[in-house]
C-alpha cells in the first residue's frame, strides 16, 4: 500500500472511531443496531451493493429486509422522487395531489383483476401504522378486538403491532396487552409443530385449529349463536421475520373456509412479501385465496419513502363504514412517497419479474443446494421466487445453530471476505424462531454472475465461522 493510500485509511479509521464514540453516546440502543457485534457505517450503495467509508464493496443479500426489491439507486425510481421534489414536495395529505390518486387507482385495479373484488386503498406511514389501521377497520366492522395470529408471525412494533406480533420477547418490557392475539402454530413443516411429516399429516395443524370451534368451552365461539371473540386472522403468506417460511399449498384456502364459517376477517400482511418478491405481486396469490384486507409497506417505494397502506373491501371501508377522519397521519399520502408509488408500479406493469424472479430463484436455490450437499450445517435451503431460505444446523441438519449463524453474519460483515478476487464483504439477514435461519432477499435485478458470487462469499463465511467454533 502506497503513503497516501495509508494516509486515507488511517483517517477514515479515525473518524470511523468518532462517530462511533458519538452514536454510543448520543444514539438511543433500542433498534436493532446493537444485535450485530461490529457495527458498520456505510455510506454509498448501488445496484445489489453496499460500500463502507473505506470504500469496501458489501454484497448485499437482505435488501433492506425486502423493502428495495429494484435495487440500490434504481435510476428510474430515484428520477421520479428527483421530478416531485422539483414540483410538489410538499402538501398538506388534507389536500389531494394526482398521484396519490393514481397510485390508489393503480392498486385496487390490479387487485380487482386479480381477486375480482372491489376495494379502496387507505395510505400512512411505515408498515407497523398501516398495521394498526387494518386493526381499526377490523374493530369497527366486527366490533371485536381479539384476534387470531400466527406463532413466529411479525406485523410490526408499536403497542397495536405487538399485541399480534408472536415474540414475547418484543412486549415483556411494556405492560400488558389485555388484546393480545391468540398465536396459532403455522404451517411449518420443517419443524413441525406437532412432528408431523408433511406426506401424511393432512394438514394436522389446521385440524387442531378447527377443534376450537367445536365447543364453547375452546373459548373462542358461542355455539348458540355461531358468534366468534375473535375479528380476524393476522397471516404473513410467507413467513417473514419468522424464517421466509412457505406453508403448503392448501392450507390458506382450507383455513379460510373455516374462517368464513363465523365471520373471522382473513388479513394478509405483504408488508415484506409484497411486490414480486415471491414471483407473484402479492405472496397470498399463489395460494388460491381471497383475503379481505391487504397491507403493504417496503417495497413500494423502493425504500425512498416510509409510504405504506391497506387495500380493504369495500365494505370495510365505504365512506359509510370508515367515514373521514377515521384515521390520519401528517405524512400519510405524502407527495414524494406516492410519485414513486405510482412510478414503482409503472416499473412492475412493464417488467417481466412474474417469469425472471421465479427462474432467478430456481437458479438460486440450486446452487445453495450444492452447498447444501457440502456441508451437514445447512438444515433446509428452499424458497418462493427471490425470498429464500437457509437453516444453520447442527451436524445432525436439524438441531438449529444460532451459534454458527451469528459467526457466519458477522463474518459477512467485517468486510474481510475475499471471493470473486477482492476484499469484500456479504450482508446477510438472520431470522426464523431460533434466529438460525438466513432470510435471502436480494435485488430482483440480481445477476447469475452475482448470485454465483453471493454464493462464493457465503461458502466462505460459512467455512472461516464453522473454523472460528470448532
Ligand atoms: C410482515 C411485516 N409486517 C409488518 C412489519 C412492520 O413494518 P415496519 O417496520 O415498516 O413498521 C414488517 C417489518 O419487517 C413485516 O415484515
Amino acid at each position: 500500500m502506497i503513503q497516501s493510500d495509508k494516509a486515507n485509511k488511517r483517517a477514515v479509521e479515525q473518524g470511523n472511531d468518532e462517530l462511533l464514540d458519538l452514536e454510543a453516546k448520543y444514539c438511543s440502543w433500542g433498534d436493532t443496531v446493537h444485535y450485530a457485534d461490529k457495527l458498520n457505517i456505510f455510506n454509498r450503495c448501488e445496484g445489489v451493493y453496499l460500500y463502507d467509508r473505506e470504500g469496501t464493496e458489501y454484497l448485499d443479500l437482505q435488501m433492506w429486509y425486502s423493502a428495495v426489491n429494484f435495487g440500490y439507486k434504481n435510476k428510474r425510481l430515484n428520477q421520479a422522487l428527483r421530478k416531485q421534489l422539483d414540483s410538489l414536495p410538499q402538501l398538506a395529505c388534507q389536500y389531494l395531489h394526482e398521484e396519490k390518486i393514481r397510485l390508489a387507482a393503480k392498486l385496487c385495479q390490479r387487485i380487482e383483476r386479480t381477486f375480482e373484488s372491489k376495494g379502496r386503498v387507505h395510505f400512512n406511514v411505515g408498515g407497523a401504522q398501516a398495521v394498526e389501521d387494518s386493526l381499526k377497520l377490523v374493530r369497527s366492522h366486527t366490533n371485536r378486538n381479539l384476534m387470531f395470529a400466527f406463532m413466529g408471525g411479525y406485523h410490526g412494533r408499536t403497542l397495536g403491532t405487538s399485541a399480534i406480533t408472536s415474540s414475547y420477547r418484543y412486549r415483556e418490557k411494556f405492560g400488558h396487552f389485555s388484546d393480545r392475539a391468540l398465536f396459532v402454530p403455522y404451517p411449518y413443516c420443517f419443524r413441525c409443530p406437532y412432528d408431523k411429516k408433511r406426506d401424511f399429516c393432512d394438514l394436522y395443524c389446521l385440524k387442531q385449529f378447527e377443534k376450537l370451534f367445536e365447543t364453547e368451552y375452546h373459548s373462542v365461539v358461542n355455539k348458540k349463536t355461531n358468534k366468534c371473540e375473535f375479528g380476524a386472522f393476522y397471516i404473513e403468506a410467507v413467513q417473514g421475520t419468522g424464517g421466509y417460511v412457505i406453508p403448503p399449498y392448501e392450507y390458506f384456502s382450507r383455513l379460510k373456509e373455516i374462517l368464513d364459517r363465523y365471520n373471522i376477517l382473513l388479513v394478509d400482511d405483504e408488508i415484506q412479501m409484497g411486490f414480486f418478491r415471491t414471483g407473484k405481486f402479492w405472496a397470498i396469490e399463489h395460494f388460491n385465496v381471497e383475503p379481505d384486507v391487504i397491507v403493504f409497506g417496503k417495497a413500494l417505494t423502493n425504500g425512498l419513502n416510509p409510504l405504506s397502506g391497506i387495500w380493504a373491501r369495500e365494505k370495510l371501508i365505504s365512506p359509510q363504514v370508515f367515514p373521514p377522519g377515521s384515521t390520519h397521519s401528517t405524512f400519510s399520502s405524502n407527495t414524494l412517497g406516492t410519485a414513486v408509488g405510482l412510478e414503482a408500479m409503472k416499473l412492475m406493469e412493464e417488467s417481466n419479474f412474474a417469469v425472471e424472479v421465479p427462474k432467478k430463484g430456481e437458479y438460486f436455490i440450486s446452487q445453495l443446494m450444492k452447498l447444501k450437499n457440502k456441508y451437514p450445517q445447512i438444515g433446509d435451503v428452499s424458497g418462493l421466487g427471490l425470498a429464500l431460505r437457509m437453516e444453520i444446523c447442527q451436524k445432525d441438519g436439524f438441531t438449529p445453530n444460532k451459534e454458527l449463524t451469528d459467526a457466519i453474519a458477522n463474518i459477512g460483515l467485517s468486510g474481510n471476505l475475499s471471493a470473486g478476487g477482492k476484499k469484500r464483504g456479504l450482508v446477510l439477514d438472520v431470522g426464523g424462531y431460533y434466529k438460525n435461519v438466513f432470510t435471502l432477499a436480494p435485488s430482483l435485478y440480481i445477476k447469475k454472475s452475482e448470485i454465483d458470487l453471493g454464493v462464493e462469499l457465503f461458502e466462505e463465511a460459512l467455512k472461516k465461522g464453522i473454523n472460528s467454533i470448532t
